[in-house]
């Protein structure tokens, strides 16, 4: 399951290894300046796509997870992460599909609601899933109204690059923080044939530097790349003034993004892990062994003992 899927320029501040909060701008009396850092600063406010801008500028860099559900979601934002996606990747990771494809705008909404209730500090983004945009700006419009309006999302995300600029632009013009995602689109699976890396070649890294400016020009806040050589994504993020995220795209974009079961070790591959992804955990291990001892004990007639029992 792919739902996925060095050095700075003169452009951009490089990333420096000083903690955030010692760098941050503080003025008193403006709240949002007086923010520390994305990750690793106290915050008793949602962020936005100001604080985005801010650590672009600081050249912060941030992580990002996907989170489908509020109990998962608070553990993440407990644990500091600023920006949470609610990504059709739900498709292979929650509700069983074979990808995101089959995903819908009633899936997004539920589960996007759920993620926002579920944490108070993280910017949500909500995927708008295969389907809901293509149409073209107006259809985009009305699905990122429901999911901003219904589910409470801070922001919503679109995968292309120059063909879903008009998308971006009416979205942003009706006030929506939008969310670029380009190189591996996993809703265009089917007619990349497979989940292989893009930009690679002359022509193809020209296209993704275009798409990178065309989306940015049409006004998205940041843009996910996936499954990008590393030194073109470096390119990218030197030229833009909007956050890379990346995944699969080396370490120079200005984010990063992992699904979460795949960073937790929940996630079960058919074959070998991608070579991009770290696991962090082996959640799979760990909640195997919980449901075995659990059953053992049932069977044994060691669960529920005693102090476990009502008198
Ligand atoms: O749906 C998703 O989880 C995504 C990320 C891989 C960026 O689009």
């Amino acid at each position: 399951m792919t739902h996925a899927t060095g050095e700075r320029g003169s452009t951009t501040p490089a990333h420096d290894t000083t903690p955030a909060h010692d760098t941050a701008p503080v003025a008193s009396g403006d709240r949002e300046k007086a923010l520390p850092g994305l990750y690793g600063g106290a915050s008793s406010r949602r962020l936005t796509v100001r604080d985005i801008a801010r650590a672009k500028e600081r050249g912060e860099r941030w992580p990002m997870l996907t989170a489908y559900d509020a109990m998962t979601a608070s553990v993440f934002d407990e644990a500091g992460i600023p920006v949470m996606l609610v990504g059709d990747s739900m498709g292979n990771c929650h509700l069983g599909y074979e990808s995101t494809v089959p995903v819908t705008m009633d899936e997004m909404t539920l589960l996007s609601a759920a993620v926002v209730r579920g944490t108070s500090r993280a910017l949500i983004v909500g995927d708008l899933p295969f389907g809901s945009y293509q149409e073209g700006p107006v259809q985009a419009l009305r699905s990122a109204t429901r999911l901003v309006k219904e589910a409470g999302v801070g922001a919503v995300k679109l995968e292309g690059g120059e063909r879903s600029a008009e998308q971006i632009s009416l979205l942003v013009q009706a006030g929506i923080p939008v969310m670029a995602h380009i190189g591996l689109t996993p809703q265009s699976v089917h007619a990349f044939g497979g989940h292989v890396v893009q930009g690679r070649g002359e022509e193809a890294a020209q296209q993704l530097l275009r798409d990178a400016k065309a989306v940015q020009d049409a006004g998205a806040f940041a843009v996910v790349l996936e499954l990008v050589p590393a030194e073109l994504a470096a390119e990218a993020t030197r030229s833009l003034h909007i956050p890379t995220v990346g995944i699969g795209a080396g370490p120079d974009c200005d984010a990063q993004v992992l699904v979460w079961t795949d960073m937790a070790g929940l996630t079960k591959w058919p074959g070998r892990t991608p070579k991009f992804l770290k696991q962090y955990a082996d959640l799979r291990g760990v909640l195997g062994d919980a449901a075995k001892a659990f059953a053992q004990d049932v069977v044994d007639g060691a669960y529920p003992a005693a102090e476990h029992s009502f008198r």
